[in-house]
């Protein structure tokens, strides 16, 4: 991800997240160091369009997966395992021991792509969402390596 895309990505934020984060936190992450990864489609006209994005943060050997979302278009068509597979190779590689998430518990197409790769929910944190009624359960998921 580079200071170009952050229009873009903040767009798919908008679209696809029930609280999406603003473009200055995800220009924060990206000054912060954190890694920040897109995922970019190439049309027939040569174009790059920025399709998919995941922001991890990592101190020492912990890992926390803090975004990802893919634009609604491109949903359902492997992109997100793809993203993932590809940040658990990066983190193995770098030494990480475990990788932290946390999801809604209503997210249940992604706390499925979760245990599909191997995450297992540890904990639940209570209202910890705002959501369209109130407050949502928070699932937290963790990878060990
Ligand atoms: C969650 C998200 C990142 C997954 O990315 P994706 O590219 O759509 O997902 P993939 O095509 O790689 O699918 C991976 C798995 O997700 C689950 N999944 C994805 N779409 C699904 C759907 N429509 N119905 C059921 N399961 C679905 C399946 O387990 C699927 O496994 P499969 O590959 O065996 O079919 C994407 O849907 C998204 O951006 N959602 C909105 C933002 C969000 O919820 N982010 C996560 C916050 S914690």
């Amino acid at each position: 991800m580079q200071e170009t895309d952050l229009g873009a990505v903040a767009a798919i934020e908008a679209a696809t997240q029930i609280t999406p984060w603003s473009l200055t936190l995800f220009r924060d992450c990206l000054e912060s160091g954190y890694l920040c990864q897109v995922l970019r489609h190439q049309h027939a006209s040569n174009e790059k369009q920025v399709v998919a994005f995941q922001v991890i943060s990592s101190v020492l050997d912990e890992c926390h997966l803090m975004n990802i979302a893919v634009a609604p278009a491109f949903q359902g068509k492997g992109l997100g395992r793809a993203m993932l597979v590809e940040a658990l190779a990066q983190a193995r590689q770098r030494g990480a021991s475990v990788i932290f998430l946390e999801v809604r518990s209503s997210n249940l197409h992604a706390q499925a792509l979760y245990s599909s790769l191997g995450f297992k929910q540890y904990d639940v944190r209570h209202h910890y969402y705002r959501s369209p009624k109130g407050r949502e359960d928070a699932c937290l998921m963790q990878y060990l390596f």
